[in-house]
């Protein structure tokens, strides 16, 4: 979606939106539409649209008011997301080519006004490229947004917020694209073109560079499948020169058949979003790159594909990770952690960080406590637990902390190995965070969030229409910017 500025109203405006808060609608719209929107019981929630047509000047135009609730909101800002998200999910296909949203009465600040063109933009984002016989009204109309009377200093505002609405575009473009398109080397080719020239550098690790490093949990992983794994590695020195950096590090599955402790069938398409946590790490980087954040973070994916062909490891096979505990792989469609344990490790060992956060579609059992409005956060670290908590307040990316302690981890003891790769199906998530757990360095602060029930949605949402949601990239992107920046 195309958003520019303008001075004044462009003569020719055939829609015109605007912004009320609860129970107030702006100064000066149209009486028509003030009695509209009375008769249509528009109260300003947030996300509630009220459009009519109105003659203005001999010519036919269409208004809108979109709420986005009380000013004083503790989740303000979502609530202007929404907003901005209501009108894109109203007109994107509604006919109308262009909106011009009029801020002029709004009494919204820089921040706010930014806040509603992201929800506006995320809200419109498509992948329409394999769609070639789109039905007339399913067609994309709206084609840009005019911004008039835009609050003094909304180009720094929407500067920042336009680098993140890029990144959550690009996390939801890498989870919607199919596995036969995107496989560990094209995920890594994607993401050098979209950080070209951003100063991110890259750093690859293929299959060879792997195994010399001993990384035998991440291959054993891929070894079934024709695709080649991967570790990629993106580097953001925004920040102080010495200041240790923030390590992001997603799971990157880019499709989990199971492997050889095969899925059933129905929903197993799912599992092309299996690498959502690598997806909102590079879109993360891409976001905090365009905006030149002033943070030192390091994202790293460990990519592979979990197929099961005759190379493929078997339930029973022992792998020893790259720091040389071993790992008895009683389940091969528990294979996220297998992955990210050499990634972590290797990680941590290479760029010595302040902080770990992993992100990772891990587990079903995710889905089942939480559903699909929080991410499941595991931390050994009150502060960072904190921190992550209310960024995911304040960007409407929510998590909630589970428990992790010594009892659960107990749980995945191996009588032939360092340990298991599966517990009991109770408490599946918190065993899955324990693994991981054994990979991290002690006195490193360390969350994991597993968002399984997080990456896609089969439901529109404030901030994304059916699919990909991009979950990640606004949490992590407002961490930043509270901690490292703040
Ligand atoms: N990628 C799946 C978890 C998942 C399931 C994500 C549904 C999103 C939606 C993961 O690799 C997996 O298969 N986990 C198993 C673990 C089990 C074998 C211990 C699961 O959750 O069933
Ligand atoms: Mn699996
Ligand atoms: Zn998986």
């Amino acid at each position: 979606m195309h958003i520019t500025f303008a001075d004044t109203l462009p003569t020719d405006a055939a829609l015109i939106a605007s912004i009320a808060n609860k129970d107030s609608l702006p100064d000066g719209i149209a009486p028509v539409l003030a009695e509209g929107a009375r008769r249509a019981r528009f109260k300003g929630s947030p996300g509630q649209v009220v459009d009519g047509f109105v003659e203005h000047e001999g010519k036919v135009v269409r208004v809108a008011l979109a709420g986005a609730g009380d000013p004083g909101a503790k989740d303000r800002r979502a609530n202007l997301e929404k907003a901005g998200g209501a009108l894109a999910a109203k007109f994107l296909t509604s006919g109308e080519e262009s909106l011009a949203l009029d801020l002029t009465n709004s009494s919204l600040s820089a921040d706010d006004a930014a806040a509603v063109l992201l929800g506006l933009r995320l809200r419109a984002w498509r992948w329409d490229e394999y769609r070639t016989t789109q039905k007339d009204a399913e067609k994309v109309s709206l084609k840009g947004v005019v911004v008039v009377g835009a609050p003094e200093g909304i180009d720094a505002a929407w500067a920042r917020e336009g680098a993140l609405a890029e990144g959550v575009e690009f996390t939801k473009e890498l989870v919607t694209l199919p596995a036969n398109v995107l496989y560990p080397e094209s995920f890594v080719e994607r993401c050098r073109k979209a950080l070209e020239g951003t100063g991110i550098e890259i750093t690859v690790l293929d299959d060879a560079e792997m195994e010399k490093l001993g990384m035998g949990a991440l291959l054993g992983v891929g070894q079934g499948s024709e695709r080649p794994s991967r570790i990629l590695a993106m580097k953001w020195n925004g920040g102080e020169a010495n200041a240790k950096p923030t390590l992001l590090v997603g799971k990157g599955v880019t499709f989990d058949s199971g492997g050889i402790s095969i899925k059933p069938g129905a929903g197993m398409e799912d599992m092309k979003w299996d690498m959502g946590g690598a997806g909102a790490v590079a879109g993360t980087m891409v976001a905090l790159a365009k905006r030149k954040a002033k943070a030192n973070v390091i994202g790293v994916c460990g990519l592979v594909e979990n197929m099961p062909d005759g190379k493929a490891q078997r339930p029973g096979d022992v792998v020893t990770t790259m720091s040389g505990q071993t790992v008895e792989v009683i389940n091969t469609d528990a294979e996220g952690r297998l992955v990210l344990c050499d990634a972590l490790h290797w990680a941590q060992e290479e760029y010595k960080p302040a902080a770990v956060v992993d992100l990772a579609t891990l587990t079903g059992a995710m889905l089942i406590a939480l559903g699909h409005e929080q991410a499941g956060l595991f931390s050994n670290d009150d502060t960072l637990a904190g921190n992550l908590s209310t960024a995911g307040q304040t960007s409407g990316d929510k998590v909630w902390r589970m428990p992790i302690g010594p009892a659960y981890d107990k749980l995945i003891d191996s009588p032939i190995a360092d340990m298991k790769n599966v517990g009991p199906r109770e408490a599946g998530s918190i065993t899955a965070a324990q693994f991981l757990k054994r990979f991290i360095k002690d006195g490193t602060p360390w969350a994991h969030l597993d968002i399984a029930g997080m990456a896609w949605s089969n439901k529109p949402g404030a901030t994304w229409g059916k699919g990909a949601t991009g979950y990640g990239v606004r949490l992590l992107d407002q961490y930043v910017r509270d901690v490292l920046e703040g």
